[in-house]
């Protein structure tokens, strides 16, 4: 069992990396790093470093992260995982170095989403540099998609520490990877991909005024606000460039006893059991899983746009099975759920 001790990260491939920085910094409120790294933008919500890196190149999720306790455990996941017959790639130096961990390790999961498990991830001490008051206080979540959310959980549960907290029928799985209800959720939809980027706000005020804020600057409302009964959470989710939704989260429940928690389900089709304020409720917009041949390209020391070779052993190289970008037809409407849109996937990196 591979323990996960927190999220780290998601990565994400832009091919307007001035626009997709812009609106994290300005609009979502996180900080922009130091810039260290040509065509890689770095925003920070907490004591991470990092937990959004937004990479200039075809458009599409390159990655997911994760912690995991050390050099040794990250060792030993290597080996479970290989065991198990998943194929796993070792992060050279340059991309490490990128993550702003000292090691780290990619495999697909049989959906063909693109995981990462990182070692000596790096802290910041000095407070956040919010670029606006949004009220964030860290990066809370993040929401995976894959066809079969059951099949997903047997996944996540059998080869890591994640404990599903509650269902909504076929339509979505909430796991928990420490007291905090679900830090990792998967989605059904037709392709691999981020469903979401979850950060959480102070207040249920900070989620009203930012509501009223990404309103005043003409950002597009996916759901919400509204309240969460899975999770108790009062949320907001909104649309970034590219495909990318991201969500503000206030009052997510934690589960301290965990042996005593029961997982409930939900029917998607029942009113409220999405927005118990009976809100308008919609499938959110996914950003797609990018093919790892194309993501690999801006990746530290790969080759550059036009010379990938599909195959290489290296972390970001196809895997077999992997979905193909441009091949996403838009999902299939979801029970209460208005139907997803094809995320945007970027023509050939620049
Ligand atoms: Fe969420």
């Amino acid at each position: 069992m591979i323990k996960l001790t927190d999220i780290a990260y998601v990565r994400s491939g832009v091919a307007d990396l001035d626009a997709a920085t812009r609106f994290a910094a300005e609009i979502v409120g996180l900080e922009l790093a130091a810039p260290t790294e040509a065509g890689v933008s770095h925003l920070r919500a907490d004591h991470r470093h990092h937990c959004l890196a937004l990479v200039e190149g075809p458009s599409g999720v390159i990655s997911s992260g994760f912690t995991v306790a050390g050099s040794g455990a990250l060792a030993a996941a290597e080996t479970e995982l290989e065991r198990s017959g998943i194929a796993v790639r070792r992060g050279s130096a340059a991309q490490a170095r990128s993550r702003r961990a000292r090691e780290f390790i990619a495999f697909d999961d049989p959906f063909g989403n693109r995981i990462e498990l990182v070692s000596q991830q790096e802290s910041t001490s000095r407070p956040v540099a919010f670029t606006r008051p949004a009220g964030i206080t860290e990066f809370g979540h993040l929401c995976l998609d894959a066809p079969d959310v059951h099949e997903a959980h047997r996944f996540w549960s059998t080869h890591f520490n994640a404990r599903v907290s509650d269902w909504i029928g076929d339509s979505a799985c909430l796991m928990r990877i420490d007291p905090v209800h679900h830090k990792l959720a998967v989605f059904r939809g037709d392709e691999p991909g981020v469903c979401h980027m979850n950060f959480q706000v102070a207040c249920i005020d900070d989620v009203f005024r930012n509501w009223n804020f990404l309103i005043e600057h003409g950002a597009e409302i996916e759901m919400g606000p509204g309240r969460h009964p899975q999770s108790t959470a009062i949320f907001l989710y909104f649309l970034g460039p590219e495909g990318f939704t991201y969500e503000y989260s206030f009052g997510v429940r934690r589960i301290e006893d965990d042996a005593a928690w029961v997982p409930r389900t939900f029917d998607p089709n029942e009113a409220g059991s999405i927005d118990m304020w009976l809100g308008p409720v919609r499938r959110v917009s996914s950003q797609a899983q990018l093919r790892p041949d194309a993501a690999a390209r801006r990746e530290p020391g790969r080759a550059q746009p036009g010379t990938a070779q599909s195959g290489t052993a290296q972390p970001g190289t196809a895997q077999p099975g992997t979905a193909q970008p441009g091949t996403a037809q838009p999902g299939t409407a979801q029970p209460g759920r208005a139907g997803r849109k094809p995320a945007r996937v970027g023509g050939p990196a620049s």
